[in-house]
């Protein structure tokens, strides 16, 4: 029978584990109940184990936003060098709104989804011009922000502010699925909304920053996406469902993705002397106004055929000197994968007008080029 002490939600500190034993039968408790329970738990957790990362020094909003903007699909580690050097080009938001539009995008080369970097920028010029420099104290004026959705408003709101509003992305969704034993698919808008739900009615009203966090932490370091979950060291096991049940590798549940679509291209890096020729890309789709080597579509053998080459390339033959082959590549986007053949043409006399001719020098300080190219800017560059 559900039969429980009516303060017993109210312990803190590490003696709650013995509270594991407390619901007699699955189903006893309510989600709210459960949700509730934890809070406790998770922070006294959460002061313990927190990591100590660079945006944890203190919770100014700025430092709060820009590292969340950061962690949306790229990992902790590899987000750390790029936060300290954005921080020291662009101390605030009025900085950031007078960054220069490519040095922002090279600031931001590697960390892939240059959207979120416009947005930045775009959003950065609103907190100056309508907030006097300083991110709004509301989740509800943070969304009005370009590149500020649900996640990134909560996670502001309530690790700068303090108020008690949800961040649920990924890994959140995957803890609470396997905490409350839920089947829904977490792949659906309407599952984020009614955890969103949940949480903003059970989180907890006095630390709010500290327990969004908790479940980041508990996502990252115990129940991980890949590999067993260390249930043993969870501050939630105690009324989890998918620990309980023996659940976890069936959650949570994710529609299958439709496969990404495979492009075929050949890549093409053009040098005369120190120049390398490159070209920005179109202001619209997929790495909008970056600059990439030039390429044709399929993947084409050119070695032992200079016309061909001069053909694809849309070069004259009698200006190519040798055509060496770079090797294959392979990138990963969200919807498509580009599979590259790559080939290193030099060319006497100058690059082609229509090129942007840059120094070599200039491919790793000057135009952003994205990391798709990176096999072929790096094999050039080391020659
Ligand atoms: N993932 C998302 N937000 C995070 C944060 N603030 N710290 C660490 N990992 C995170
Ligand atoms: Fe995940 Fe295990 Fe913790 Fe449940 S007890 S939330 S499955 S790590």
């Amino acid at each position: 029978m559900c039969n429980v002490h009516g303060n017993i939600w109210e312990e803190r500190g590490p003696d709650y584990r013995f509270l594991r034993t407390l619901e007699p039968e699955p189903g006893c408790f309510s989600e709210e109940e459960r949700l509730r329970a934890i809070n406790g738990p998770l922070i006294d957790w959460y002061r313990e184990h927190a990591r100590d990362l660079p945006w944890r020094k203190d919770r100014d909003a700025y430092h709060v936003w820009i590292s969340e903007i950061m962690l949306q699909q790229t990992r902790v580690e590899a987000v750390k060098p790029y936060y300290l050097r954005f921080m020291e080009a662009f101390p605030n938001a009025e900085a950031l709104a007078g960054a220069e539009d490519e040095v922002l995008l090279k600031m931001w080369e590697g960390l892939g989804y240059y959207s979120r970097a416009r947005n930045l920028k775009k959003a950065a010029i609103r907190i100056r011009d309508e907030y006097g420099g300083e991110l709004p104290a509301s989740r509800e004026e943070l969304l009005t922000l370009p590149g500020i959705g649900s996640y990134t408003a909560g996670a502001v709101a309530s690790i700068a502010f303090g108020i008690p509003a949800p961040a649920v992305d990924g890994n959140v969704l995957r803890v609470l699925s396997r905490f409350l034993g839920s089947r829904l698919d977490v792949s659906l808008s309407g599952t984020k909304k009614r955890f969103e739900k949940l949480l903003s009615e059970t989180m907890d009203r006095e630390e709010p920053g500290l327990y969004n966090q908790g479940l980041f932490e508990v996502g990252a370091l115990v129940c991980v996406p890949n590999g067993a979950p260390r249930c043993g060291i969870c501050p939630l096991a105690w009324l989890c469902r998918a620990k309980r049940e023996g659940l976890w590798e069936e959650l949570p549940v994710k529609a299958s993705k439709k496969p990404r679509r495979v492009q075929e291209k050949t890549i093409f890096v053009l040098t005369s002397g120190t120049q390398v020729a490159i070209r920005k890309r179109p202001d619209k789709g997929l790495l909008a106004s970056l600059y990439e080597f030039p390429g044709a579509e399929g993947c084409l053998s050119l070695e032992n055929d200079w016309e061909k080459a001069a053909d694809a390339a849309g070069v004259a033959r009698e200006d190519i000197v040798s055509v060496e082959p770079l090797g294959e590549a392979k990138h990963i986007f969200s919807h498509v994968e580009w599979h590259m053949t790559g080939y290193h043409i030099r060319l006497k006399g100058k690059i082609p007008e229509r090129f942007v001719a840059a120094d070599i020098r200039e491919l790793e300080t000057r135009y952003p080029i994205p990391s798709a190219f990176e096999a072929y800017r790096k094999a050039f560059s080391e020659r």
